[in-house]
């Protein structure tokens, strides 16, 4: 059973290739982002107290992260397997999630911070579908409309110069001892993320065929 995680810095490309593969393997990609973001569109109470941290471009509180995510690995559609995108991020939140998963594979997507904030100062989401979008790399036809289902793009609030730098900040110093932590286990593969959607979904693809 494919236990897979994704990682790498902000914009490297965890989401789109999480969803490539998961079409590959028959498996949800699930992402810890998404997550919160739909539990702040309820307007819940939850969700209030989580805008706080994502807004600011800081880490949501182990607690409230782990239990969100073991929810969800709970559903029926991950019972033979997934792929998680963005979580764990700190080495706390790894010591948690290992009492009660162990990964199978870690995928590590390589990209510098260039180029991140490259991609995410352009990058645009269809309102409606979640389909996603960059203004130079992966243009809509249909800009600044959805050419999957003709909703209207718009991009994440913490797509800011300011919030990317912050979120870059903390990947290195929180998450990237993560991915050495894993490296370690005899579990991690390191990724170019620099190439085309099409190249690094290749290359991602390639972990598993040799596995
Ligand atoms: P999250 O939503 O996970 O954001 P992130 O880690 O900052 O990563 P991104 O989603 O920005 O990048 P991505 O790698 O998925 O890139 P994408 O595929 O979209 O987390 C948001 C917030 O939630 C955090 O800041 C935190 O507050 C909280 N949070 C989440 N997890 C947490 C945790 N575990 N603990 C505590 N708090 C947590 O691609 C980016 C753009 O580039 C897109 O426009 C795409 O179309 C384009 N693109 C992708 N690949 C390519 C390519 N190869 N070439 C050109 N363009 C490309
Ligand atoms: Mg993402």
């Amino acid at each position: 059973m494919n236990k897979i995680l994704i990682m790498g810095p902000q914009g490297a490309g965890k989401g789109t290739q999480a969803e490539i593969l998961a079409e590959k393997l028959k498996i949800p990609a699930i992402s810890s982002g998404s997550l919160l973001r739909e539990e702040i569109a309820t307007g819940s109470d939850l969700g209030c107290e989580v805008t706080k941290f994502t807004e600011a471009g800081t880490l949501v509180p182990d607690e409230l992260m782990v239990a969100i995510i073991k929810k969800r690995l709970a559903q029926p559609d991950a019972v033979n397997g997934w792929i998680l995108d963005g979580f764990p991020r700190i080495l706390s939140q790894v010591e948690l999630f290992l009492n009660f998963v162990q990964p199978t594979n870690v995928i590590l997507l390589k990209l510098n911070d260039e180029n991140s904030v490259e991609r995410l100062s352009g990058r645009l989401q269809c309102k409606e579908c979640h389909q996603g979008f960059q203004e130079k790399f992966v243009p809509s036809k249909t800009h600044p409309f959805c050419d999957v289902c003709g909703g209207e793009l718009v991009r994440r609030s913490d797509d800011t110069p300011e919030i990317i730098r912050q979120r870059l900040q903390i990947y290195h110093k929180e998450t990237e001892p993560v991915a050495k932590k894993f490296e370690d286990m005899g579990i991690l593969s390191r990724i170019d993320g620099s190439g085309t959607i099409e190249e690094v979904a290749e290359l991602v693809a390639g972990v598993f065929v040799t596995n």
